[in-house]
């Protein structure tokens, strides 16, 4: 440290005392953001949660394997988990960028609090009983990368809010009960890569707008009731490697621009209703390793 060099005698000791006490006060381990451990509480409480031991030692919520290397994910045990970066303000402050509440029965909304949780990257609901909206404030999450809330009774239209999460890369919202269309703004998620929409209640035509969504690499889009033909420009998504389009509404015929998909590994359409459809595009697909056509009323 250089302020503890080239000082003498008395100056010296006071010195060293200061400089003691500085470094100290550095190595101190980073504490939560208050405003974070309070909302974390309330939601943990409001669904009837405790935090698990192993990341709420001393009641620090950043702390033991919130901090590790631990790999939360596949760890049932740790459930409900979270992840922090503690980085912030010189290191002194830790922001929950995770939030896991895997298949934990829950019951309820999802509360207000949640939006307290500004720094979350990586938000894991699924497979609990929540009902009610996927709230508008969903969007305020700038730095949200992995959004999965699978397996829940969730209703109510899709917010378009979502649409300001530029950072996405994955949303998984299947089986739900949502109603009403794909919102456009959906479009605007230039990044994403992976979007599970199976069974999640939608109606309606894709919006125009996903034909910029050209990191795609997977889309799961059965058993929803969307109408019209299936757009063209699915045949200009060149990342995509799983479609699938099962037990929807949709008209024929099957674009034959999806004959441009030469990543895609699966396949699975089916139930398209009148309108013959030329399969002759599947000859081009020459990375196919899965294909399922059902109903597809030649
Ligand atoms: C971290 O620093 C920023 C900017 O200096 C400040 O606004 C914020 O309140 C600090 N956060 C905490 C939890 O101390
Ligand atoms: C964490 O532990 C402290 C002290 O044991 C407790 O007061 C607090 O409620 C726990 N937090 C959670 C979210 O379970
Ligand atoms: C978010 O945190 C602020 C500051 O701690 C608090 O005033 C506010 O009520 C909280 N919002 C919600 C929805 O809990
Ligand atoms: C979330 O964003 C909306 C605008 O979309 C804003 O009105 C609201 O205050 C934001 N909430 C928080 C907690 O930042
Ligand atoms: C979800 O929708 C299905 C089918 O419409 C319905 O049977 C079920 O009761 C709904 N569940 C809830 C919790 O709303
Ligand atoms: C095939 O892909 C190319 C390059 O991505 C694109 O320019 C073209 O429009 C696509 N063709 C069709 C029929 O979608
Ligand atoms: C599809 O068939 C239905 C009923 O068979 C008919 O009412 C409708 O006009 C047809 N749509 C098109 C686009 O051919
Ligand atoms: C498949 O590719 C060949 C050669 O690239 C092209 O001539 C043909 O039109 C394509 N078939 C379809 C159905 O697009």
């Amino acid at each position: 440290m250089s302020c503890c060099s080239s000082v003498h005698g008395f100056a010296w000791l006071v010195l060293v005392h200061a400089c003691f006490f500085a470094a100290a006060q550095a190595q101190q381990a980073a504490r939560t953001d208050p405003t974070e451990v309070t909302a974390l509480n309330a939601i943990l409480g409001t669904w009837g949660l405790r935090a698990s031991p192993a990341w709420n030692i001393s009641g620090e919520p950043c702390s033991g394997v919130a901090v590790d290397e631990t790999d939360v994910d596949n760890n049932p045990n740790i459930n409900p988990a979270i992840k922090c970066d503690c980085s912030f303000n010189a290191s002194t402050v830790c922001h929950i960028t995770k939030l896991k509440v895997y298949s934990l029965n829950v019951v309820g909304q999802i509360p207000e609090e949640l939006q307290n949780l500004t720094y979350l990257n990586n938000l894991d609901l699924r497979q609990n009983y929540l009902t009610g909206p996927l709230p508008s404030f969903i969007g305020n999450f700038s730095a949200m990368q992995y959004l999965a809330v699978s397996l829940n009774p969730l209703s109510g239209p899709l917010p378009k809010e979502i649409g300001n999460l530029r950072n996405l890369l994955s949303l998984g919202i299947s089986s739900n009960n949502f109603t009403g269309e794909l919102p456009a703004e959906l479009g605007n998620l230039e990044k994403l890569e992976q979007m599970y929409i199976i069974s999640s209640g939608f109606s309606g035509p894709f919006p125009s707008t996903f034909s910029k969504l050209t990191n795609l690499r997977i889309l799961w889009a059965s058993d929803n009731e969307f109408t019209g033909k299936i757009p063209d420009y699915f045949g200009s998504l060149p990342n995509l490697q799983e479609l699938r389009f099962q037990g929807n509404s949709f008209q024929g015929p099957i674009p034959a621009s999806l004959s441009n998909l030469t990543r895609l590994t699966s396949l699975r359409i089916g139930d398209i209703l009148n309108g013959s459809s030329s399969l002759s595009f599947i000859s081009n697909l020459t990375s196919l390793t899965v294909l399922y056509g059902e109903k597809l009323l030649l």
